[in-house]
């Protein structure tokens, strides 16, 4: 099996310079944010973040390619770091602690690309998950401070915690219908935004969560995490991993029936 130890530890280091980057300018009163063309926010700190992310792996791993929400695509070749410098940028340009710089490393392999170590780091929240492949799951503050995670197992819809991150497109997708008879049908249902569905279900606290409109950066960490404890990262089509548009992420035992009930 192939060890990502030394990729991990560097994405550990990567965050550690993000969150330096991103708490320095949180709440700062003359915080520049802009508009980008899709109309959502961009902050310096989206900015500052990412190009410290982008040079340290120049230096560290230059034969790498990285994708960056902020700056595109640079090199190519096997390996490529996707990064999405703050996950939650308007929570983060409001004040808001819920948001995250999410770092993953995908690997070209049989099946396609497919994220092997994943970083998420929340240091508003003072929290940090990660994960490489084949070596499980984990939060904690660092490397050495660490809890192993693992999926919960609920297995009736009836029993089971659904959260989701946003409501935007589930009514364009068709979707909404299902979305409304899954929140009826289960235990209880929560909004909790961003990367942190995908983070309770890894560590067991929400059985299963969903998200129509997504880009890799935004589920590439999560879905690396979310496999190592035990779960299924898949789209909404069902296809594995994080390339979809879309996510469902599960404890495993009820990825068929949230698909079931998240079809067109
Ligand atoms: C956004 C968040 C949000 C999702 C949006 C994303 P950003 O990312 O992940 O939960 O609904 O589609 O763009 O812009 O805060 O990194
Ligand atoms: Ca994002
Ligand atoms: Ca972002
Ligand atoms: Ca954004």
């Amino acid at each position: 099996m192939l060890d990502y130890h030394d990729d991990l530890r560097l994405a550990h280091v990567l965050a550690d310079a993000a969150d330096a980057a991103t708490m320095e300018r949180f709440k700062a009163l003359d915080l520049k944010v802009e508009t980008k063309p899709d109309m959502t926010p961009v902050s310096e700190a989206d900015k500052a973040a990412e190009e410290l992310i982008r040079t340290s792996l120049q230096r560290t791993r230059p034969r790498d390619a990285v994708l960056g929400e902020e700056f595109g695509t640079e090199g190519h070749g096997p390996r490529r770091w996707v990064i999405d410098p703050i996950d939650g940028t308007k929570n983060y340009v409001r004040g808001v602690p819920v948001w995250a710089t999410l770092i993953a490393l995908m690997e070209m392999g049989e099946g396609g690309d497919r994220p092997v170590v994943g970083v998420v780091s929340a240091p508003a929240l003072n929290r940090r998950w990660w994960a490489a492949k084949g070596s499980g799951a984990y939060s904690g503050r660092s490397l050495s401070k660490a809890t192993r995670l693992e999926v919960s197992k609920v297995a009736e819809v009836r029993d089971a915690s659904f959260a989701y991150s946003s409501l935007h497109g589930w009514e364009e997708r068709g979707m909404l219908g299902g979305f409304m008879d899954l929140t009826r049908d289960c235990w209880r249902t929560r909004g909790y935004g961003d990367f942190w569905p995908y983070m309770m279900v890894a560590e067991g606290s929400v059985d299963m969560c969903a998200e129509p409109e997504l880009s890799l950066w935004d589920m590439a960490a999560s879905a690396v995490i979310v496999e190592e404890a035990g779960g299924t990262f898949t789209g909404l089509d069902g296809n594995p991993g994080p390339h979809s548009g879309n996510a469902a992420a599960s404890n495993g035992l009820l990825h068929e029936t949230l698909l079931s009930y998240l079809t067109a």
